[in-house]
């Protein structure tokens, strides 16, 4: 029998209060790059947790970490998951939400003396953010399969320091074998990181998928010389090269409208000074889409551009890709479960897609997949300012606890 059971959102807001404490910056944000010290900080308190909650903890290759509570029967675990890395300047809710909110769920269960009858897992996976080692996803990507574990642990940083070496350093290169669990369902709770919830003033997102990525890294090489003497018609200006990408991004986005959505997020130039023209630039373009078709032909239109446009200002651009993942859509039965139940709870709620990438997206191809939102203050994230209020994420615990009442069942 399903128990009454009311998960407590003030122990959970504790708890990310205690993590935001470790990588914090000034805001109330946190610096929780992948794999540094902070990261390892983090990790140890994570789970520190889940031993003290009595779950089996497993460490695999790529460093993901899994706490299994036990169900009355044997197989594979419903799974509660998202990540404790952040981006430089992150907010304390992105990732660790979801994390903490499955380990409120399990102490909660542990309280009224429940045993779920399958099995109940929580986990955070590595490198969700993909702003140190690309791609983001990672640790969920090789833990269903999708990115190799080698391939993975070779990855280096801006630093040449890779993945695996990392993970050595700080202690979670663990021994147990990835991608050998396929869970009985995945959840992810998750902050929305953007303005539609709060606009129509609904409290729950039921999210029917996650939009396409597709990452690209440009390199130009072009000629250094002086800002004052070389006429305009003899420049071969990395600068100019790597403005224009920034400027056509826009441009394609505006241009092909719907959920087409374009970023340049890094621009780096050499030899950055002010009376000398760049010779390199290194920039980065970040393209997404619901739609696969769309992506392509926003990826295609950039590709096109930029062969133009370095031919013209006589300069070579080396692309690279950092990350691509289609468009996913949910499993149709878990969205539906988690709108029925957030109906029963008697909360607000809206379906949206997701814009941002979640770890939830790799399990989607190989089990039942499904996220649920709360909203975020003002559509801010990845800022410091990131903020949801307690009675928000007080349904989503709420509707968290009674989705997984009835996959446990
Ligand atoms: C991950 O946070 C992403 O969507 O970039
Ligand atoms: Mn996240
Ligand atoms: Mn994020």
């Amino acid at each position: 029998m399903k128990p009454n059971l009311r998960a407590s959102s003030d122990r959970l807001l504790r708890r990310i209060e205690q993590l935001a404490a470790i990588g914090s910056i000034d805001g109330g944000g946190v610096c929780r790059l992948a794999l540094t010290e902070e990261d390892r900080l983090a990790r140890d308190l994570v789970t520190r947790w889940m031993t003290e909650l009595g779950l089996v903890v497993s460490i695999d290759e790529i460093g993901n970490v899994v706490g299994t509570r036990l169900g009355v029967v044997d197989g594979p675990p419903v799974m509660i998951g998202s990540h404790i890395d952040s981006v430089a300047t992150g907010g304390r809710y992105d990732g660790t939400l979801g994390v903490l909110a499955g380990l409120e769920l399990v102490e909660t269960l542990n309280e009224a003396n429940f045993q779920t009858q399958h099995a109940l897992a929580v986990a955070f996976f590595t490198n969700e953010e993909g702003v140190r080692f690309a791609p983001d996803m990672m640790g969920s990507a090789v833990h269903q399969g999708s990115l190799g574990l080698i391939e993975a642990l070779a990855t280096k940083d801006e630093n040449d320091a890779s993945v695996g070496e990392e993970l050595k350093r700080i202690g979670y290169a663990g021994d147990d074998a990835v991608a050998t669990v396929t869970p009985r369902a995945f959840l992810e709770l998750h902050v929305e990181q953007g303005p539609i919830l709060e606009k129509a003033g609904t409290t729950i997102g039921i999210v029917t998928g996650v939009q396409g990525i597709s990452w690209t890294e440009y390199r130009v090489t072009g000629t250094s010389n002086h800002a004052g003497t070389t006429p305009m018609r003899l420049r071969h200006d990395a600068g100019f090269v790597a403005a224009a990408i920034t400027t056509e991004a826009r441009h394609l986005a505006d241009q092909l409208g719907g959920d087409q959505v374009a970023t340049v997020g890094v621009t780096e130039l050499r030899p950055n000074l002010v009376n000398v023209i760049a010779n390199h630039a290194r920039i980065t373009v970040d393209l997404r889409n619901t739609t696969e078709d769309r992506l392509q032909q926003a990826e295609a239109r950039m590709t096109q551009y930029i062969a133009k446009l370095a031919a013209i200002e006589g300069v070579e651009v080396a692309s690279r890709s950092l990350a691509r993942f289609c468009p996913v859509e949910f499993d149709p039965d878990v969205v539906n479960l988690i709108e029925t139940t957030t109906n029963e709870c008697g909360y607000a709620c809206q379906r949206l897609p997701s814009g941002a990438g979640h770890d939830a997206q790799m399990f989607a191809p190989n089990c039942p997949t499904g996220m649920i939102f709360v909203p975020s203050q003002g559509g801010i994230s990845h800022n410091v300012k990131e903020f949801t209020a307690a009675v928000e994420i007080d349904a989503g615990l709420d509707v968290l606890t009674q989705v997984v009442l009835q996959l446990t069942e």
